[in-house]
């Protein structure tokens, strides 16, 4: 098992924006799989989407979690929302290091992406239903990996960091 913090969850959950501020609060440098796989591919989500289809995006997270196994220690490391669903990588988040699960409302999602064109799953006539339906089908799974859930829909900053650093005192004396 490994020492670094995995922020997981619904897309808009503000993974990135909790990665950046708990990257300068802990002082360590922080990793995105979407990022990671982007520049691998030199390529943009959306595009690594319609050009290879959704399938081939998860066994790209896969190879970047395997990666990330051999190379990250001491990390935050800010995952794509989709990420833990595929159960291979549930498997490899546990073994890469403390898992959190950001917790987030759909109507926070909503109000937050409503004019975001970058996340493929969300480009349709109804995105406040897929928004419901994916969080539906993805919650369990979010919960069942994690080892600290944080609620973030109506916390400040503050206390969602404070959180995850006691979690991670707790989480590093435990190991
Ligand atoms: C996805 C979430 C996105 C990105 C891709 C698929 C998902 O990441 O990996 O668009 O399936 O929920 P964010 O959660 O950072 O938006």
């Amino acid at each position: 098992m490994k020492d670094n913090i995995i922020l997981t969850g619904f897309m808009g959950s503000g993974k990135s924006s909790v990665g950046v501020r708990l990257s300068y609060l802990l002082k360590k440098t922080m990793i995105d799989t979407d990022k990671w796989i982007e520049e691998k591919q030199e390529m943009e989500i959306s595009d690594i989407f319609s050009a290879y289809g959704e399938k081939t995006f998860r066994d790209m997270e896969t190879e970047c979690l395997k990666e990330l196994i051999e190379t990250a220690s001491g990390q935050i490391i800010s995952t794509g929302g989709g990420l833990p669903v595929k159960r291979e990588n549930q498997r490899l988040l546990k073994k890469l290091g403390m898992v959190i699960y950001l917790k987030v409302t759909p109507e926070v999602v909503f109000e937050r992406l409503k004019t975001d064109n970058t996340r493929p799953l969300l480009q349709v006539d109804d995105p406040m239903e897929r928004i419901k339906a994916l969080l539906a089908q993805r919650s369990p799974v979010y919960e069942s990996c994690a080892d600290v859930v944080v609620d973030v829909s109506d916390q400040p900053f503050e206390k969602i960091l404070g959180q995850i650093k006691e979690a991670y005192e707790r989480f590093c004396q435990r190991a």
